[in-house]
């Protein structure tokens, strides 16, 4: 693989990891793609690359050292790329030490197999608004590199704990360690249980006749919502900075989650959301983290980041596809 550059995406048939994988391969790198083995092969979201030549899928759990550093020692990439997680905030109140583990060992993993096999690698840690939590010190354009973190859930101690480590790697080995500190991003591939894809299908099948009701939980929560695929260019713009660094990745709007369902179903032509939409306890969160807002000034000075989607396109580009694929 000395050829070309090449590139480790740990979480590849997740929603960010087969937009990674696709700009990667656009680039002209060889792509070693990650995923954990499952019964049921989970790989819908990556399977137009399967035919790529340049597209390699390996299996590979985060707490399985040895698997990781096969990996590393086989590819010795010049990139590695950490998606993987238990992503879920709502389920890492359900499943705390899974999440740790995965979060917390998983990065570790990583980072101990870049430092004593592959200690040119460039990492990518894939870090987290949540991490912001409820600490409130944000200004008037939101929260910056700066702020302060105050977790409130297993998934953001464990991101807290993540960026941290990434942080020691970088300054105590001079490993080229990066940190994008990624507000909520979404997409057409987004996991069915967040609440922008849960509410898009609902309201494509309510337009279809085949569900009547939605049933959410707290619609007062405020979210800077991006799409996916501007974000990863984010991420491979960070590895090519000459040293490692930590960036807010947003759009620098925020909006509730009663915002973007009046968007979406006033877009579907359903009237107003209120006739479907229940409230249900089971969706409320323990803790929860009230309002988020990104203010990415950093990433647009030194990357010459931006992102293009506005939450309106977003909500549209996603009912749409749902609607699309309800009519196949
Ligand atoms: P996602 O769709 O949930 O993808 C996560 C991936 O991690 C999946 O491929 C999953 O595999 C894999 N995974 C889970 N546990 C694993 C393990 N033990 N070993 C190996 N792989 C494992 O998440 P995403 O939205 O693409 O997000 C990518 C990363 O960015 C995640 O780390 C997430 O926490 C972080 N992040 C996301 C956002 C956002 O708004 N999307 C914002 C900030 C940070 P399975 O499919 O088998 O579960
Ligand atoms: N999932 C879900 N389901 N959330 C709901 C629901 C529901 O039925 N009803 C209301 N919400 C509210 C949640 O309480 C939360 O305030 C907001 O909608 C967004 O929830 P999610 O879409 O699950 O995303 P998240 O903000 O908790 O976490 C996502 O963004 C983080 C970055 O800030 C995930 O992608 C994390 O992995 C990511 O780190």
């Amino acid at each position: 693989m000395s050829e070309c550059k090449s590139a480790v995406i740990t979480g590849v048939n997740g929603q960010d990891g087969s937009y990674l994988a696709e700009l990667l391969l656009e680039k002209g790198y060889k792509v070693v793609g990650l995923k954990r083995r499952t019964s049921s092969n989970n790989i819908s979201r990556i399977s137009n690359l399967l035919p790529n030549p340049n597209f390699i899928l390996r299996n590979c759990d985060l707490n399985d050292i040895s698997s990781i550093n096969n990996i590393i020692f086989e590819f010795k990439p010049t990139e590695v790329y950490n998606l993987a997680a238990q992503s879920h905030v709502a389920v890492s109140f359900e499943m705390p030490e899974y999440t740790t583990e995965t979060i917390c060992h998983g990065t570790l993993n990583l980072l101990n197999a870049i430092r004593f096999i592959s200690p040119t690698s460039k990492f990518y840690q894939a870090s987290s608004s949540e991490m912001f939590g409820d600490s409130k010190d944000y200004k008037e354009n939101g929260y910056t590199e700066e702020s302060i973190f105050k977790p409130v859930s297993p998934y953001a101690v464990s991101k807290t704990y993540a960026h941290y480590t990434t942080q020691v790697y970088r300054a105590a080995y001079g490993i080229h360690g990066s940190c994008g500190i990624l507000f909520n991003h979404e997409s057409p591939r987004r996991g069915e249980t967040f609440v922008t894809r849960k509410i898009t299908m609902a309201a494509a099948r309510i337009k279809k006749g085949l569900q009547d009701k939605l049933f959410l939980g707290n619609l007062d929560a405020k979210r800077d919502w991006g799409f996916a695929g501007d974000y990863v260019e984010a991420m491979w713009m960070m590895l090519q900075q000459p040293v490692g660094d930590d960036y807010v990745i947003a759009t620098g709007k925020t909006y509730t989650v009663r915002e973007f369902l009046e968007v979406v179903f006033e877009y579907a032509g359903l009237g107003s959301y209120k006739k479907y939409v229940e409230i249900d306890p089971q969706f409320m969160r323990p803790n929860e983290v009230p309002y988020l807002l990104g203010d990415s000034t950093k990433a647009r000075k030194i990357l010459g980041w931006e992102p293009k989607i506005s939450m309106e396109q977003l909500a549209r580009m996603m009912y749409d596809t749902d609607l699309a694929e309800l009519r196949k």
